[in-house]
């Protein structure tokens, strides 16, 4: 079943245009060797809303999020079919610079990855990498914003040589996120960001994720109900690698039209 659009959402009477797509997957299908983990996804991904991901385990919400950013072209035997556009770009169009994309679509694990190295160095890498910039002071500049933005710069301005790793969870993990934004991106994937935190970083990171809605189209996989309740507006509800429904959170947590997407969301599987 194909969802392209929001529905079954009131008819707009204005156009509303943080709606607008950022990324819009037609027909995608992703297959590991013969087996088929994503079949003919259609979505409509908003420039500045947060949108969730939610569905069971192995339903390929992963899956269809690597597909976001070619980071599947990492994974041996992997196969995606269909057409992705960003801001109406073929992302898998030949000759498109993937390691550019990649920084245009920036992607945030479920486990913190902080290089080992300094704080500072997780940041200024990849503005080093892309040529974004080569001045110290102007590096400087962007490792605090980054920093700030992030919501972790008073917490470590004053250790900006220690190991990235030396940080608690949380903090790794919101340096994690400050080194995607330091590479100006426009979108940041999110694959449960706080499956591994305690709920007090979670907290932060949710706060967070609502202090960088409307700067970046975010998409945020995650089993937590109520996070996905919390930090998006749009809801897209995976089963067996479709999209069974796809609309505003509040429709989808409080109105959903799947017999399918109900049962998930009151929990009676999943
Ligand atoms: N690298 C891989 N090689 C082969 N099969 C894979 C690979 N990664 C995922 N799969 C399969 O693809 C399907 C979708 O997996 P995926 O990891 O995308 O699900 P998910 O919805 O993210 O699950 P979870 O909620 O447990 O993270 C599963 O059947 C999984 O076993
Ligand atoms: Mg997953």
């Amino acid at each position: 079943m194909n969802t392209p659009a929001l529905s079954p959402a009131p008819t707009p009477t204005f156009p509303d245009p943080v709606a607008e797509a950022k990324i819009s997957a037609k027909n995608v299908s992703v297959f590991y060797g013969a087996k088929r983990a994503i079949d003919d996804v259609s979505i409509d991904i908003p420039k500045s809303y947060v949108t969730a991901f939610i569905g069971p385990s192995g339903c390929g919400k992963s899956t269809f999020l690597r597909s976001l950013n070619r980071m599947n072209d990492t994974i041996a035997g992997a196969r995606v079919e269909g057409e992705i556009l960003l801001d109406g770009e073929d992302i898998y169009r030949s000759g498109m610079d993937v390691v550019q994309l990649r920084a245009r679509v920036g992607m945030v694990f479920q486990k913190p990855n902080p290089f080992p190295k300094s704080i500072y160095d997780n940041i200024a890498y990849g503005p080093k990498i892309h040529g974004i910039t080569g001045s110290k002071s102007e590096l400087d500049g962007i490792v605090e914003t980054s920093l700030q933005r992030a919501g972790l710069w008073d917490e470590v301005k004053d250790r900006l040589s220690d190991s990235g790793t030396a940080l608690s969870g949380g903090q790794q993990q919101r340096l994690c996120i400050a080194r995607a934004i330091a590479v100006d991106p426009e979108v940041i994937l999110m694959d449960e960001p706080c499956s591994a935190l305690d709920p007090i970083a979670t907290a932060r990171i949710e706060e967070l994720i609502d202090e960088l809605r409307g700067r970046y189209a975010i998409v945020i996989v995650t089993h937590s109900m109520q996070q996905a309740a919390r930090v998006s507006q749009r809801t897209a509800f995976f089963h067996i690698g479709k999209i069974v429904e796809y609309g505003t959170t509040s429709d989808i947590f409080t109105n959903p039209r799947e017999e399918r997407t109900k049962d998930y969301i009151t929990g009676r599987y999943g």
